[in-house]
């Protein structure tokens, strides 16, 4: 039982026509079980969070008692982004495992939403918000490693807290983002072979090869999704986090959160130094 699917094209070669469905079982299995295994370390393995004392310049300023943290517009995107994405997941994914709807439409309008939001973001992202805050950076990797010494026993310094994003976030936005590449490119593609509103109908835009490693990847990614869906709404509604779900509705959160986890010289808080500040709400 091989990972993909394959026909015979009218050429008479072989060639691949989609992913085959049991991955979708794979996909939602691994989200589950690094589900339980994460939740299984935080009850019994994990030690309790230590952080370098914060420099000096940190507590110079006075600091408001919410911290801005998400724009409205870095809000709406993702919510609107969450809704196309659950969209996509459920109208690809249900046909499949036996509930049949016509499933096609939906899915290539809330494709559509989603590439759109996307292009939104890339220009917002670049233009208006800390472009750097979500790109690990050489600090980070220094304080995974003296996180993970400390956790097996290894004398090593105390992490600093965060910037704006841990490293953990950082990683999982640059997979999201490999994967969102992968979905968005060979889904518009892709929309040459159904009929939609964009484009004129043309499933010859492609060889059968080229369409069918495109349904390929398209696939691949397409059931990341499941397992880094699981993955992040588990992280949105545990305990610990939740004081930055909340800030992706309100748009901010606690000074005493954000003093308890992250440093003020690495997230700043612009406009201290010149007024009373406020944090790059991205
Ligand atoms: C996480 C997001 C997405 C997932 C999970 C997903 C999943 C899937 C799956 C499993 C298929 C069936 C492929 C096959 O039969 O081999 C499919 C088809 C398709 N998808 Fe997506 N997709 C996503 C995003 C997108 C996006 C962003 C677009 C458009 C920009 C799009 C447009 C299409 C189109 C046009 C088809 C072809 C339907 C057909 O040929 O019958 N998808 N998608």
């Amino acid at each position: 039982m091989g990972i993909l699917e394959w026909a015979t094209s009218p050429l008479g070669q072989r060639v691949p026509i989609h992913i085959a469905w049991f991955l979708i079982w794979v996909a939602l299995i691994a989200g589950l079980a690094f589900m339980i295994m994460h939740a299984i370390y935080v009850r019994y393995s994990a030690k309790e969070k230590e952080f370098a004392s914060d420099p000096p310049s940190a507590g110079a300023v006075e600091l408001p008692a919410r911290i801005p943290r998400h724009s409205l517009a870095a809000r709406l995107f993702h919510w609107i982004m969450a809704a196309a994405m659950f969209t996509l997941l459920f109208t690809a994914f249900l046909p499949k495992v036996g509930i049949q709807f016509n499933w096609v439409t939906y899915h290539w309008i809330a494709g559509s939403v989603l590439s759109l939001s996307i292009l939104f973001h890339i220009i917002h992202a670049t233009f208006y918000l800390d472009f750097w805050s979500i790109w690990p950076d050489r600090s980070d990797f220094e304080d995974a490693r003296k996180r993970f010494q400390r956790y097996t026993g290894t004398s090593a310094a105390p992490p600093r807290k965060f910037a704006k994003y841990p490293l953990e976030n950082k990683l999982y936005h640059g997979v999201v983002m490999l994967s969102g590449l992968a979905v968005v490119v060979t889904g518009v593609c892709m929309m040459f072979r159904v009929r939609t509103v964009f484009f004129p109908h043309n499933p010859y835009l492609f060889s059968d090869m080229n369409w069918g490693m495109m349904y390929v990847l398209h696939g691949l990614a397409g059931v990341g999704f499941i397992t880094l869906t699981i993955a992040h709404v588990y992280f949105a509604i545990r305990p610990e986090k939740l004081p930055i779900t909340a800030s992706m509705i309100v748009g901010s959160m606690s000074r005493e959160f954000y003093l308890k986890e992250h440093d003020p010289t690495r997230w700043v808080v612009a406009g201290l130094s010149n007024d009373r500040g406020i944090a790059n709400g991205d």
